[in-house]
């Protein structure tokens, strides 16, 4: 049987015993889900010793564990790392979920459910492959799986595990599908991604919540105060004002601007599926650039006052917000956190005061075109998707492929089936049967190519 008659044959098990996964709600940010989220790694580590894989072994952390495990068939033939992670983000608002979060249902041709593409329905498509290479006797490379539960949380302890085990995690590559194309018939392959600097900022004013009539309008109200402070943080060309913040962008060159130009993008639908008139950001770049090279500054949450129902009167005591930037090469993510902080105390006006956080970051990275691992992707993907696929930079941020090259010395390769539409991190995340199936007969191209490189 060749690989493509055991996928079609096996094609229903594949589905199923992924949405056997999907049911485990392994949300690594909230400790209440601490339970399931080492249940969905016992799971995975149990598909892969069901398949063949060797060594499999659930490794503790001092957070969530890693599970490892590997097939060496040839010593002399090449080694890829796959990466991935098993933890999803928070399924709130469940509200606005059509089918429960964790209930996955099939609609339209789409699985839907938290963690169905990022990342367990994309991990799941290198488990499967996996089974498909052994059970058609056609690994063509040695394979050695690292699949993380603490990705969604900042990879703390991934990064303490690679120093550790560097001869262990040894390898020609890695591999990685926690990212996106641009459709289902333009296929892509990401060539970057950003790093990230991410505060939380305290403002406090008087030392207890105030009527507003008695107090209003003579003491620094601090929710006022933060919406004048985050409002500077742009200038009037969408700028991000902090002293220093651009000083190690890198900038492109203008035949890359122009290559990158070609890339095939509709405004008009980007607008429309959003359901936005206009779409807004730094002047001077494209909606593609503006995502893919350039840095941005943006408030995630907001809050504090009275939400409740109805009307009170009161001048808040405190207000707070969680503030993300994206960076690019070369920015590094301490020390743009370390700029907005000293900016950002340095603009508080003398009727508040302020205290600025720093929660987990990381940094960006590009990953090369020019590379073996590169042309085995983007010939695996012409193979099965009958065109080349266009390299193109992302937005997002995995923050452990910087630690790849740095403590691993490996290059990484971002081979994702994903689409902006599948609304991950959002309500109704989804990930296309197509997409599953497609990962599923790609990656073994992959390893045939690798190989043969
Ligand atoms: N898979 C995503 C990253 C991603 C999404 C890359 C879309 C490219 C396109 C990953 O799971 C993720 O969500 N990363 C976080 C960073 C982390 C530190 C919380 C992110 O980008 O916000
Ligand atoms: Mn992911
Ligand atoms: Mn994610």
């Amino acid at each position: 049987m060749n690989q493509k008659e055991y996928i079609d044959k096996n094609q229903e098990r594949f589905l199923n015993e992924l949405l056997d996964w999907l049911r485990i709600p392994s949300i690594s940010a909230d400790p209440a889900f601490a339970d399931d989220v080492h249940r969905a790694a016992a799971f995975v580590a149990d598909k892969l010793k069901t398949i063949g894989a060797e060594n499999v072994s659930i490794e503790e952390t001092a957070g969530y564990p890693i599970v490892y495990a590997d097939k060496i068939v040839d010593a002399n033939k090449p080694t890829v790392l796959v990466y991935g992670h098993y933890d999803v983000q928070p399924s709130v608002p469940d509200e606005l979920w059509e089918t429960p979060a964790f209930e996955p249902d099939i609609r339209d041709g789409n699985i839907y459910a938290r963690g169905a593409c990022d990342d367990k329905g994309q991990v799941f498509m290198h488990v499967k492959a996996f089974e498909t290479m052994m059970q058609t006797d056609s690994l063509d490379c040695n394979v050695k799986f690292m699949i993380e539960g603490e990705e969604e949380v900042g990879s703390t302890n991934l990064g303490i595990y690679l120093r550790n085990n560097i001869e262990k995690l040894a390898a020609d590559v890695v591999l990685v599908s926690d990212t996106g194309m641009i459709a289902n018939d333009i296929p892509s392959i990401d060539t970057g991604l950003r790093g990230l600097s991410y505060v939380e900022v305290e403002v406090t004013g008087p030392n207890i919540d105030l009527h507003s009539g008695t107090y209003g309008g003579a003491v620094g109200n601090p929710i006022n105060v933060l919406c004048d402070m985050i409002s500077s943080l742009h200038d009037e060309n969408r700028h991000i004002t902090i002293p220093g913040f651009y000083d190690r962008v890198d900038i492109m060159s203008d035949a890359d601007r122009a290559e990158m130009a070609k890339t095939p993008f509709s405004l008009d639908a980007y607008k429309a599926e959003l359901d936005v008139d206009d779409v807004l950001g730094e002047k001077g770049y494209s909606t593609i650039e503006r995502t893919g090279i350039r840095p941005t500054l943006d408030v995630n949450g907001i809050w504090g006052g009275y939400t409740g129902e109805g009307a009170k009167t009161v001048l808040p005591s405190k207000a707070y917000a969680k503030i993300s930037m994206r960076l690019v090469p070369s920015q590094t993510s301490s020390e743009i956190s370390d700029m907005f902080k000293n900016h950002f105390e340095s603009i508080a006006p003398k009727s508040v005061k302020v205290k600025v956080s720093l929660h987990h970051g990381g940094e960006p990275a590009v990953t090369p075109t020019d590379s073996k691992a590169y042309r085995a992707a983007s010939r695996a993907m012409e193979a099965t998707f009958g065109k080349k696929p266009i390299p193109t930079r992302g937005g997002g941020s995995i923050p452990i492929v910087a630690l790849f090259e740095e403590v691993l010395g490996l290059k990484t390769v971002l081979m994702g089936f994903g689409l902006d539409s599948d609304a991950i991190h959002s309500p109704n995340e989804k990930y296309g049967i197509f997409n599953f199936y497609k990962g599923i007969e790609t990656i073994p191209y992959f390893f045939k190519y690798f190989a043969e490189e």
